[in-house]
């Protein structure tokens, strides 16, 4: 399987729906996502399969490739082409999972994050991950933060690999169970500790799943 990640539009919204509803089926609050794609406080991506023929999927052939002699992780590529002309009338179908961020302050805000079960365990969620730094360092912002089920095991682990530290408790968090959040915040992103451990991920990523398109 192939994936590659970019700014979501307006034509992923039902993909993107179903994919939510899949992962947030327990006490499901749709978000507005129509609304939020226009608020430049939000940024949404979503990993795509390039295996399944699309528009969305061809259109990232055209992007240049990094240089051959550049670090491997460097050559995980982030084009500036954003969703501008990028196969704008394409139906995806093809949507493996997304997430959305706030930017708030000096902060990134990961607010929803999720991958369609059947595609679950492959690195599409460690991808969203380092597409969510990327765009952090973009922004100039500080730390990566978000909140997550204290049950919520597996995701903990993502964020843990990605040098998310528990910071605190929200208390009776989640409206239909109540249950507790944790709050998970990186270290400062522009340390040259983080940095080089996010190199070392992203390298690792690499070896592991193979070379990747990305755009912010
Ligand atoms: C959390 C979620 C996004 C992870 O996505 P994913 O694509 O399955 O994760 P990846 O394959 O990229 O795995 C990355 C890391 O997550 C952790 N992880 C993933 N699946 C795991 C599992 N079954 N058990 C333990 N850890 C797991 C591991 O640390 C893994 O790194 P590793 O492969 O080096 O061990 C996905 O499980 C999901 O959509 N869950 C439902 C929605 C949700 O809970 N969202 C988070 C809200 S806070």
């Amino acid at each position: 399987m192939e994936v590659a990640l970019r700014r979501m539009r307006a034509d992923d919204i039902p993909q993107v729906i179903e994919i939510e509803k899949e992962a947030f089926s327990t006490g499901w609050v749709g978000t507005p996502f129509r609304r939020e794609l226009n608020s430049r406080h939000t940024r949404f991506l979503v990993a795509y399969r390039t295996d399944v023929t699309d528009n969305a999927a061809t259109s990232t052939e055209e992007l240049p490739s990094g240089p051959a002699d550049a670090p491997l992780w460097a050559r995980m590529l982030t084009g500036v082409k954003s969703a501008l002309g990028m196969g704008e009338s394409a139906a995806t179908d093809n949507l493996a999972g997304y997430v959305g961020i706030w930017l708030q302050g000096d902060q990134a805000h990961i607010t929803e994050i999720a991958v369609r079960e059947a595609l679950r365990g492959r690195g599409i969620g460690e991808l969203l991950i380092i597409g969510t730094l990327r765009v952090a360092y973009e922004q100039g912002l500080e730390e990566v933060t978000l909140e997550a089920r204290v049950s919520n095991f597996v995701a903990q682990r993502l964020y843990d690999k990605y040098g998310f530290n528990e910071a605190g408790i929200r208390k009776n968090y989640y409206a239909d169970n109540r249950e507790d959040a944790v709050i998970m915040t990186t270290d400062p992103i522009h340390t040259g500790a983080y940095r080089e451990k996010f190199q070392v991920l992203q390298e690792r990523f690499l070896e592991r799943y193979g070379e990747v398109q990305i755009e912010l």
